[in-house]
């Protein structure tokens, strides 16, 4: 049986990409895999948010999680820093990561150019830290994000470089997965870059159907297409691109025709892809709250899932630390 593990970082509120990018796949792999899914806590650090609300990012995102399908009776649910072999893993594997192998690293250029002034130690070594995640429980597929593909890529790296140095099989390479054959990227709504938690662009499961046609309605486009065949502005290319990912395929079909032949009118397609994004997360939002005041339901699912990832990356570092020379005196 495959091992399957993903996570998400326990800032804001789960949007669109994260939904679409990696939880919904791993919702539907729960029912044929081991799974494993985590909030990435540590990972959270890098950027110094306030204890005050470190508990409750935390708490919203795990709710935000049960909501949208993972169940805690299939699959492995617990807080990355609860699990304190993800940290040895990370140190051992920090030895063999070269600084430039970081550096050349594209979230890590990107997070320096958008944060010049925190250049932590933490950020250049985040892709570390993941692969310490994902190897601690051996997952051979990772459901994530396009935007991650580079990480898994280190992640492979480096199970292949321990494998070969210690000239023992501990770790397969891990795979990032998706049901469709691509990864996803969901684009923001302000015509650019990607939807991200920080960046004040997105749609998340928390909104309401006022909230989220407001934002598909405010979503940059332009006059509309003059001459057939000429080419999409960005803002409208994330419309389609969204409604790809949210709309059925005769829907896409049919805007895309109206496109092609210049008659398309850009609220009608908003009015659709808004209404196609409510049918997905109106559901959802409906269940987070009641999960989110339900404590004793969350530490049920926070303490079965804590044991049983602890359970199982204490027997990845059993043959970690042999591997390595650690021996009891
Ligand atoms: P985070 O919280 O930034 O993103 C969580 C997941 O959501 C996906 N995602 C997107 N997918 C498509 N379009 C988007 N616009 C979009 N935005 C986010 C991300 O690809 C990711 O799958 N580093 C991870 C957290 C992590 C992790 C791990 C994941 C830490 N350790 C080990 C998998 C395995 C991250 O980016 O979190």
């Amino acid at each position: 049986m495959k091992t399957v593990l993903s996570g998400i970082r326990s800032t804001g509120h789960l949007h669109l990409g994260n939904y679409f990018g990696a939880l919904r796949n791993f919702v539907q792999l729960q029912h044929k895999a081991k799974c494993y899914f985590f909030i990435a806590d540590l990972h959270s650090l890098t950027t110094h948010p306030k204890p005050v609300d470190f508990h409750s990012g935390v708490k919203t995102i795990l709710s935000e999680y049960l909501a949208s399908g993972l169940d805690p009776e299939k699959s492995t649910l617990f807080v990355q820093s609860s699990v304190p072999q993800v940290c040895e893993l990370y140190v051992l594997l920090n030895m063999l990561t070269y600084k430039g192998e970081l550096e050349r690293t594209t979230s890590f250029k990107d997070k320096v150019r958008l944060n010049p002034d925190n250049v932590n130690a933490g950020l250049l070594t985040y892709p570390v830290l993941m692969a310490a995640d994902i190897l601690v429980h051996r997952a051979d597929w990772v459901p994530v994000g396009k935007d991650q593909e580079q990480h898994l890529e280190i992640t492979r790296l480096l199970a292949r470089r321990f494998n070969k140095l210690y000239e023992v099989p501990v770790f397969p390479e891990p795979e990032a997965y998706n049901f469709g054959s691509d990864l996803v990227k969901i684009p923001g709504l302000d015509g650019s870059g990607k939807m991200g938690k920080s960046e004040e662009n997105g749609i998340y499961l928390v909104d309401d159907q006022k909230t989220i046609t407001k934002k598909v309605m405010r979503a940059v486009t332009d006059s509309g297409p003059v001459v057939p065949g000429s080419p999409m502005n960005p803002g409208v290319a994330n419309l389609f691109t969204i409604l790809g990912v949210v709309s059925e395929p005769e829907v896409v079909r049919y805007f895309r025709e109206q496109y092609d032949n210049c008659t398309i009118r850009y609220g009608d397609l908003k009015k659709q892809l808004a209404a196609d994004i409510c049918r997905h997360t109106l559901p959802i939002k409906a269940r987070i709250e009641e999960i989110y005041n339900n404590g004793p339901y969350l530490k049920y699912v926070i303490e079965k899932g804590t044991e049983e990832a602890r359970t199982s990356a204490r027997a990845t570092m059993e043959l970690v630390r042999d591997a390595v020379g650690f021996k009891s005196f």
